[in-house]
């Protein structure tokens, strides 16, 4: 499992990789959302909504430090700001794709919100390399974002550095569910949703890559390991709509410790 991560098609390393992502994520940026809402039937929503709502002890607490990464055009933020109180300190919103970035601050910054409602502060950083303090966050929530990492070692690794001791992550994602439903599902996801993603973006590339990451994502077992083995404990995933997609939780180990 070490070293493995999103391989778009050409990249042969894990530098070509992040630029092939970033880069992907810049070009549709203008038509995300919409393809977005289309290709999930708006179904996106319930799973940023029940994410939120899995971590709502910890959002409602108006101290706590709160990183969204991979925010993206911040539809995950926003659900996040819903479970947020007045005058809470601002999550941390960051995505190294400035287009994408730069359409979440217009939702979630704080000139978009009313006097005194939780807000959003956009940061434009890799989840690799992350500009925080180690051990100074309480929650970092990633959706659809994780699976894009060119190296998910690197990521868990680099999360569990800025999580304070006790600290939760939770990472949505798709995943690829079995039996009937996973059939019907594998024509949709391979066929339908390129065939769509390509009308509505008027190019090939990003929709064709979509499927071929999810089947290229470790599946629950073997990012279960992965967690545990990077220092997290009471790691757990739970399915969403016939495990389409699906929320792994943790907690970051207490003693700071890292097995190897
Ligand atoms: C599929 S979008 C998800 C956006 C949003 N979280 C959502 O739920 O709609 C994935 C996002 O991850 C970002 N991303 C991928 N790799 C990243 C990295 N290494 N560092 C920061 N952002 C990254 C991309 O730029 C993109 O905006």
């Amino acid at each position: 499992m070490s070293g493995a991560g999103a391989r778009p098609a050409g990249a042969v390393d894990e530098a070509g990789a992040a630029q092939a992502v970033q880069q992907m994520f810049d070009s549709i940026a203008p038509r995300y959302d919409l393809l977005n809402h289309v290709l999930s039937a708006n179904v996106d929503r319930l799973w940023w909504w029940r994410t939120a709502r899995r971590f709502r002890a910890v959002l409602r607490e108006p101290d706590a430090r709160v990183l969204d990464i991979c925010c993206g055009t911040g539809d995950m933020t926003m659900a996040l700001l819903k479970r947020r109180p007045k005058g809470a300190r601002p999550i941390l919103a960051a995505d190294f794709s400035r287009n994408m970035l730069s359409r979440g601050a217009k939702k979630f910054g704080a000139a978009a919100r009313a006097e005194d409602a939780p807000y959003a502060v956009a940061l434009e950083a890799d989840a690799l390399h992350l500009p925080l303090r180690s051990n100074s966050l309480d929650l970092i929530v990633s959706a659809f974002g994780f699976r894009n990492l060119a190296n998910y070692e690197a990521g868990l690794r680099e999360f569990h550095r800025v999580l304070k001791p006790g600290g939760q992550l939770g990472i949505l994602d798709f995943s690829e569910p079995g039996g009937l439903v996973g059939k019907a599902y594998a024509v949709y996801f391979r066929r339908v949703l390129p065939a769509i993603g390509r009308a509505i973006c008027g190019k090939d590339g990003p929709y064709n890559y979509l499927p071929t990451s999810v089947g290229n994502f470790p599946p629950p077992p073997a990012m279960l390991s992965l967690m545990n083995s990077t220092g997290y404990e009471q790691c757990a995933w739970q399915p969403y709509t016939f495990g389409i997609a699906g929320l792994y939780t943790a907690t970051r180990s207490n003693d700071g410790r890292v097995q190897q």
